[in-house]
């Protein structure tokens, strides 16, 4: 199946701007401890590289959410484990996803994580596909902009395929 993947980033311009990304958190941050809340399960490879290149107090959580079939969102979001609440209240917030796409899921999170009583929010993601969205959101951290392309690897799925790749790519027609 590999050989019907073209490349779109490669491993060491991905690592590269991972540890790009981190740096520029730290000095958000500097010494306040911050808790990345990975978006399962897409975000997870990003998640954990990011943490590593992470010179700072930093602790991990995770949430879910579904909202995709194959390549077309359905646009229904639904929480399927969701934080709590004594690990978000006053605390210094980063959610982390691989992808955004119409803007859905993270329009929904960030109100989710907001209820909790956070001391701050900001958004982190590896991809931005801005031309697909349908509502408005703007992620504070971003890894790269995309076209219009749907792209697997480096946690990003086709049906849960391909999430290993170290790579981002695209499937050839
Ligand atoms: P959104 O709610 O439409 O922004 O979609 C976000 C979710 O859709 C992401 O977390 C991904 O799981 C999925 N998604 C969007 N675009 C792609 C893609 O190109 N490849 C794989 N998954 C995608
Ligand atoms: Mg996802």
């Amino acid at each position: 199946m590999r050989d019907k993947i073209e490349v779109l980033i490669d491993e060491e311009k991905l690592q590269s701007r991972i540890k790009e990304l981190a740096k520029e958190i730290k000095n958000d941050y500097g010494d306040e401890e911050v808790v990345f809340v990975s978006v399962l399960k897409g975000a997870i490879f990003f998640t954990v590289d990011l943490m590593k290149d992470y010179d700072g107090d930093a602790i991990i959580d995770v949430v879910r959410v579904s909202s995709y079939v194959g390549e077309n969102s359905t646009g229904i979001i639904e929480l399927k484990v969701p934080l709590k609440e004594e690990n978000v209240k006053d605390k210094n917030i980063i959610l982390v996803e691989d992808i955004v796409d119409t803007g859905r899921t993270f329009n929904y999170l960030v109100d989710y994580v907001k209820q909790m009583n956070p001391k701050s929010i900001k958004t982190c993601v590896m991809l931005d596909k801005p031309s697909r969205r349908v509502v408005d959101f703007k992620a504070d951290y971003v890894g790269f902009s995309i076209e219009d392309l749907f792209v697997v690897g480096y946690g990003l799925d086709y049906d849960e395929n391909y999430r290993n790749l170290p790579y981002i790519g695209y499937i050839k027609n």
